[in-house]
C-alpha cells in the first residue's frame, strides 16, 4: 500500500481502501472484544437529546457526552475502564500519523440503519497539533466537509469499507458529518451498519 493519498478534499486525505478485506473482518474482531468490555451507548446531546449513533471508545480516555456538555473521561459510564486500543487500529495511526506518540483515544462510532451525525467540528481535545485518524468499516456512509469556519460550502464522499481519512493541518479543525449511510451495502457486518473509529490525541 502506497501513503499517498487517493484525494484530497478541503485539505482531508482520504486513502481509499487502505485495509484489506480481511483486515477489516480481523480488526471487526478486535472490536467485537473492544464493545464486550465496554458496550455501545447512545450518548445525550448537552439539550438532552438522543444522539442516533452509538458509541463507545477504546484507550487511556473516552468520548461522552450527556448534560454536562461533550468531554473525556477515564471511564465508561458503567464504571469500568476503556479497553486498550487494539494493535490492529493502532497499526493504522503508526503508518499514517505522526511520529513519536500514539492516540490517547479511539472513539467507537456505530451507524445503524438511519443513524447520521451532523456537521462538527472535534474540538475537545488540548492540542490540535496531532491529526484525527478515521477507519470506515461496512456500510458505506455520505462524510460531509466543510470548511474551518462556521456556514459556507461543503462537500460530500462516500467512504466506503476499508478507507481511512486523514484530519491534520490546517484541515485538522474542519467542520465535516454523515448524513447518511447506505444501509446493507456492505456485507462485513452481518446484521448491517457502519462502523467508524476516530484516532485522537487528547492531552
Ligand atoms: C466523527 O466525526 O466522529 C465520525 C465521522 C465518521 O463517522 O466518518
Ligand atoms: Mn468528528
Amino acid at each position: 500500500m502506497t501513503d499517498t493519498p487517493t484525494l484530497t478534499l478541503r485539505g482531508v486525505d482520504l486513502y481509499r481502501g487502505w485495509l484489506a478485506p480481511e483486515a477489516q473482518a480481523a480488526m471487526l474482531d478486535d472490536l467485537r472484544a473492544v464493545i464486550r468490555a465496554a458496550p455501545l451507548f447512545h450518548p445525550e446531546t448537552r439539550w438532552g437529546k438522543r444522539m442516533s449513533v452509538r458509541m463507545t471508545s477504546a484507550g487511556r480516555l473516552g468520548w461522552v457526552s450527556d448534560r454536562r456538555g461533550y468531554r473525556y473521561e477515564p471511564r465508561h459510564p458503567s464504571g469500568v475502564a476503556w479497553p486498550p486500543i487494539p494493535g490492529s487500529v493502532l497499526a493504522i495511526w503508526r503508518a499514517l500519523g505522526p511520529a513519536g506518540r500514539d492516540p490517547d483515544c479511539c472513539l467507537v462510532n456505530f451507524y445503524g440503519e438511519g443513524a447520521r451525525m451532523g456537521l462538527h467540528q472535534d474540538r475537545d481535545e488540548a492540542s490540535f497539533d496531532w491529526p484525527v485518524i478515521s477507519v470506515s468499516l461496512g456500510d458505506e456512509g455520505l462524510f460531509r466537509i466543510g470548511g474551518v469556519g462556521k456556514g459556507g460550502s461543503t462537500e460530500s464522499v462516500w467512504l466506503t469499507s476499508g478507507d481511512v481519512v486523514v484530519m491534520g493541518g490546517a484541515a485538522r479543525l474542519v467542520h465535516h458529518g454523515v448524513d447518511r449511510i447506505r444501509f446493507g451495502s456492505s456485507r462485513l457486518l452481518p446484521q448491517g451498519g457502519r462502523v467508524n473509529l476516530t484516532l485522537r490525541v487528547v492531552t
